[in-house]
C-alpha cells in the first residue's frame, strides 16, 4: 500500500511453524512491528517466543480482519498451509481448501482491511523437475503433485488480485529450507518433518530407525539426488526484504530463494557425520517417483529485484540443526 506500508505491522500467517517463526523474528530484528496469525494446528506457541499471537484459521475472514484493524496491519506474509507432499496426493480436498480456498478467504479479508501488500510461501516443487539448472523463474510451471500444484495456483491468484486491486505480491519459491537459529531457539519440529536434515538427525541422535536414501544410481557425481539447501535464517531474511521490495512500490514477480549451490544427500550425511562426529546410519532404497535427480537455484533474480543473498551454506545448515536437535533431546529426557 504505497511507500508507507513498511511503517505498519505485518501480518504473519503460520508464523509459528518452521519458516515463519525465524521470519518473525528476522522482522523484529528489523525493527518491524508483527502479528503472528497461527492454528497451531502444526505450530507451537513457544516459537513466536514474545510477539503478539493470535490463534485462528486464515479462513476467519472476521478474525483477520480484526486483527489487522486493532494492530494497523499494513503488509502480509502468507506461510499457512500443508506441505506434505504425500499426503497432499492422498486427500487433494485438504490442500485445496487450506492451501488455496484459504489464501482467497485471507487475502480478500486483508484487501478489505486496505492490505495491499503480499509476500507469499511458493515452492521450487511448481516447476516440477526441471529440465534446466540452475532454475530460473522462467523455467516452465509443471508441479508434480496437489501441493505444488496449490502452491501454483496460489501464484496465480495472486497475479490476478493484481489485475483486479491495488494488491502486489512476491511468490518467493522456496527451494529446501533447513538449519535452526544460531542461538539454539528456534528450529524445525522433526515429529512431521520429510525432510532430509532432520530425517538424518532423528537416525543420528535417536536411534529409532535408519534413514533411507532414496537411489544412489542417479546421473550425479556419487549417484544420489542433489538439492539446494538454503538455511532457514538466509529464507527469513528473504521475507524481510520483500517486505521492502513491496514498500517500493515494486511489481508482483516471483522470485527463486536458493543458494545456487547444489548438494547431494551423500554431501548432507557426510558434512552431519563431520559435525556430529559419527556417521548417520542410512541405508540404500528404491528411486522415489517423481524425484528430480538434480535441482538448484538460479539465485541471480533475488539478488537484483530484492537485494538479497544468501549468506551460509550446508555447514552452517548442518551446525545450526544439530545444535537445535540435540538441544531437543536433551529437554526431552
Ligand atoms: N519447509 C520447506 O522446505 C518449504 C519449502 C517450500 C515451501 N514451503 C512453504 O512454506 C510455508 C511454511 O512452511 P514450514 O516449513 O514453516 O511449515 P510449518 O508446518 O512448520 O508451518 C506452517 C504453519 O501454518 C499453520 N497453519 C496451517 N494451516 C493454517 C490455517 N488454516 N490457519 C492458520 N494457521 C495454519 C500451522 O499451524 C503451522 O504453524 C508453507 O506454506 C510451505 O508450503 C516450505
Amino acid at each position: 500500500m504505497g511507500v508507507n506500508s513498511i511503517d505498519g505491522t505485518v501480518l504473519v500467517t503460520g508464523g509459528a511453524g518452521y519458516i515463519g517463526s525465524h521470519t518473525v523474528r528476522s522482522l523484529r530484528e528489523a525493527g518491524r512491528e508483527v502479528v503472528v496469525l497461527d492454528s497451531l494446528e502444526l505450530g507451537r506457541r513457544e516459537a513466536v517466543i514474545d510477539a503478539p499471537l493470535v490463534i485462528g484459521d486464515i479462513h476467519d475472514r472476521d478474525l483477520v480482519a480484526t486483527t489487522c484493524n486493532e494492530h494497523g496491519v499494513t503488509q502480509l506474509v502468507h506461510f499457512a498451509a500443508y506441505k506434505a507432499v504425500g499426503e497432499s496426493m492422498e486427500t487433494p480436498a485438504k490442500y485445496w481448501r487450506n492451501n488455496v480456498a484459504g489464501s482467497v478467504d485471507l487475502v480478500e479479508a486483508c484487501l478489505a482491511s486496505g492490505v495491499n501488500d503480499v509476500v507469499f510461501s511458493s515452492s521450487c516443487s511448481v516447476n516440477g523437475t526441471p529440465d534446466v539448472v540452475p532454475v530460473t523463474e522462467n523455467a516452465p510451471i509443471h508441479p508434480e503433485s496437489v501441493y505444488a500444484e496449490s502452491k501454483a495456483m496460489v501464484e496465480r491468484i495472486l497475479f490476478w488480485y493484481g489485475q483486479t486491486s491495488d494488491l502486489r505480491s512476491v511468490s518467493l519459491r522456496y527451494f529446501n529450507a533447513a538449519g535452526a537459529s544460531f542461538d539454539g531457539r528456534i528450529g524445525e519440529d522433526w515429529t512431521h518433518s520429510q525432510n532430509l536434515v532432520p530425517l538424518a538427525m532423528k537416525a543420528l541422535l535417536l536411534n529409532e530407525r535408519r534413514l533411507t536414501v532414496f537411489g544412489d544410481d542417479y546421473d550425479t557425481p556419487d549417484g544420489t539426488c542433489i538439492r539446494d539447501y538454503i538455511h532457514v535464517a538466509d529464507l527469513a531474511n528473504a521475507h524481510v526484504k520483500a517486505l521492502d521490495y513491496l514498500g517500493r512500490d515494486g511489481d508482483t514477480v516471483a522470485v527463486n530463494v536458493g543458494t545456487g549451490v547444489g548438494s547431494s544427500v551423500l554431501e548432507v550425511l557426510n558434512t552431519t557425520a563431520d559435525v556430529a562426529g559419527e556417521a548417520v546410519p542410512y541405508d540404500v532404497g528404491p528411486r522415489r517417483a517423481g524425484d528430480p535427480v538434480a535441482t538448484f537455484a538460479d539465485p541471480t533474480f533475488a539478488s537484483d529485484t530484492l537485494g538479497w543473498t544468501a549468506n551460509w551454506g550446508l555447514r552452517e545448515i548442518v551446525e545450526t540443526a544439530y545444535t537445535w536437535y540435540v538441544s531437543q533431546v536433551e529437554r526431552a529426557r
